[in-house]
């Protein structure tokens, strides 16, 4: 008998084909998320779940899938849409997908300072519109991104990734670390140079948000800390919405206290704030930082084998995030 597995959005081919092979596979009907409810009756009986970031694994997802729960391998590196704390005290593994989507999403974080600095979809409404005037010294200044400072808050996979990218473009590095300092006050790896939190923000060109959302990084950034930024700086999210505090950031860009940003992740996805969809100094992306079809099928696969190494052949998942549950 395969392990019952349910899947919340059907994937590429290549992992729909790996996932039918090795499990009794339930899928998402729908071409939408699946509401509460559907999700929580779709889950009973199940001894794997693959889901997305859109659906919430807490205590009460758990319970309804029932004891024979034994993995939930998350379809994202984040998994601030579960509660491993509740895992762990049911037993069930929690897995993520990290290093396939390092790359693809460091290539975005530059490609949001690139296309807010050098405002790249304003330039291409323009053209479309029929709106090309002749050429113009004056027309359409952006500003630089070579030789500047970027500030990272976070230095994990994704913001060394982001920090080796940079230097290619001759950027300063500077971070604030999640805890302390390395001796030495550079990272080993990428070179950038730890600051406080405070004299990141006070001296980042450019800030590239790199942390996990958890209750502490909620709103790490809010009214005081824009306040610090200096105003020809840029914001670069592609970390979590809710690390930003939505409103505060709209003040700060309407007020000219900071000059733009560029954001793949909102506070309340899929909304958008309506303040800032009326902006022209933001450059808006729907939460794409990993949607290639290379990274996404790396993705998807690795979920996979999450699923497979535990119900498969009870071997620990390598992307398990809560080992404790394994012994
Ligand atoms: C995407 O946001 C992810 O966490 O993988």
């Amino acid at each position: 008998m395969k392990p019952k597995v349910l899947i919340t959005r059907r994937l590429s081919q290549a992992v729909m084909d790996m996932l039918n092979d090795n499990f009794a596979l339930s899928v998402n009907p729908h071409e939408r998320v699946m509401t509460r409810e559907e999700f929580l009756a779709a889950a009973r009986g199940m001894e794997g779940i693959l889901p997305l970031l859109t659906e919430r694994i807490d205590g009460e997802a758990l319970d309804a899938a029932g004891p024979q729960l034994r993995i939930v391998a998350n379809h994202a590196v984040g998994y601030n849409n579960i509660d491993v704390h509740a895992a762990t005290a049911r037993g069930v593994a929690i897995t993520n997908t990290p290093d396939v989507l390092t790359d693809t999403t460091a290539d975005l974080a530059l490609a949001l300072m690139l296309a807010v600095t050098r405002r790249v979809p304003e330039g291409d409404r323009l053209c479309r519109g029929g709106r090309f005037p002749e050429w113009n010294p004056q027309f359409m200044l952006g500003a630089d991104v070579h030789h500047k400072t970027l500030g990272l808050i976070g230095l994990g996979r994704v913001g060394r990734a982001v920090a080796k990218r940079a230097a290619g473009f001759g950027m300063r590095l500077i971070y604030a670390p999640h805890g302390e300092c390395p001796a030495g006050g550079v990272d080993p790896v990428c070179g950038a140079k730890c600051l406080s939190l405070d004299e990141v923000l006070a001296q980042a060109d450019f800030l590239s948000l790199h942390v996990p959302l958890t209750e502490e990084t909620h709103h790490l950034l809010g009214a005081v800390e824009l306040a610090r930024m200096k105003p020809s700086a840029f914001l670069i999210n592609t970390a979590r919405g809710p690390v930003v505090d939505e409103q505060a950031l709209v003040e700060a860009l309407t007020s000219g206290r900071l000059a733009g940003a560029g954001l793949d992740v909102f506070e309340n996805e899929p909304l958008i704030h309506p303040g800032l969809v009326g902006l022209g100094n933001v450059v808006l992306l729907p939460h794409v930082g990993s949607a290639t079809v290379d990274t996404r099928m790396a993705m998807g696969i690795k979920a996979a084998t999450n699923l497979a190494a535990l119900l498969l052949r009870g071997e620990a998942p390598p992307d398990c995030l809560n080992p404790e549950v394994l012994s």
